[in-house]
């Protein structure tokens, strides 16, 4: 066990993501915390206690709507969750599903594909940092990351495109940063980010990883040591950070 795992525990929501899986081995693995639960919408064998390595993994199933997101945090607020959280992270996102692809130009914009979207992608994690905002102030020190992207930059956008994804991981990032400002105030033992792991070879960017040299393209594996590494060392600083997977930043 690590000199950070004594009594601590880590939230991963969005755990079927192929980056919260490597999260939750590593963390595991080196013992980051002693406690892990974490919540999904689909993963097999939900609602269940497991052992790995020595350390507990919950399970919990939540479909992410507002009257399940407040339930859930309510049951992490019972005695037997009584542990700090010492880590957050919000994995959740999506690029592309079954009817959704990323708009190449103006024409494609659908008015119904970009509200889901903005729902999944802005705010679903906004329902949870709003929720969260009670169970946290008892941290006396955690660090929560939010999954955003690179292409959520306003200022680093020099080719167009992906308006929904675009424009969702833009508004999250906004949601980031204004809650930082009023987490500062009423949990101030938290430091939130948005995160840009790069491109990593997931589901998500599995359609869009032609023309991505091999050394750019990141295994889970990889980009959750990065994270963790990034966790271990970021100032708590009282206002929203936004990082790639290298720990630089970006500009908002
Ligand atoms: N892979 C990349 O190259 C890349 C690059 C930049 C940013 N990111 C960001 O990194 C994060 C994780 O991506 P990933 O590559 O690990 O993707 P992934 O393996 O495809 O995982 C998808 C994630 O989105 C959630 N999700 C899927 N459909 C949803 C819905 N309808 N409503 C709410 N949540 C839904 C899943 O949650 P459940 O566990 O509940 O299924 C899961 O956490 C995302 O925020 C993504 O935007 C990824």
């Amino acid at each position: 066990m690590n000199s950070e795992s004594a009594s601590s525990k880590a939230l991963v929501i969005g755990a079927g993501s192929a980056i919260a899986q490597a999260l939750i081995a590593a963390m595991t693995h080196n013992h980051t915390v002693s406690e892990i639960v974490a919540v999904s919408r689909t993963m097999p064998g939900q609602d269940t206690c497991t052992q790995t390595n020595d350390m507990p993994v919950s399970y919990l199933s939540c479909d992410y709507s507002s009257a399940a997101i407040n339930q859930l945090v309510a049951q992490l607020s019972v005695p037997q969750h009584n542990n700090p959280f010492s880590h957050v992270f919000i994995c959740t996102g999506v690029l592309h599903n079954e009817h959704i692809k990323p708009e190449k130009r103006l024409e494609d914009l659908d008015a119904a594909q970009m509200a889901e979207l903005m729902h999944i992608n802005t705010i679903v994690p906004a329902l949870w940092i709003q929720a969260l905002l009670p169970v946290l102030k008892q941290s006396p020190r955690c660090v929560f990351s939010v999954f955003s992207a690179r292409v959520g930059s306003i200022s680093d956008n020099h080719k167009g495109g992906w308006y929904s994804y675009r424009a969702s991981k833009a508004a999250l990032n906004m949601v980031i940063k204004t809650a930082a400002i009023e987490y500062a105030r009423r949990a101030p033992g938290v430091k939130l980010f948005a995160f840009h792991p790069g491109t990593v070879d997931t589901a998500l960017s599995r359609p869009f990883q032609k023309n991505v040299p091999a050394d750019k393209l990141f295994t889970p594996a990889f980009v959750a040591a990065q994270l963790l590494s990034i966790c271990s060392h970021v100032p708590f600083d009282g206002e929203a950070s936004y990082l790639d997977w290298a720990g630089a930043p970006i500009t908002w």
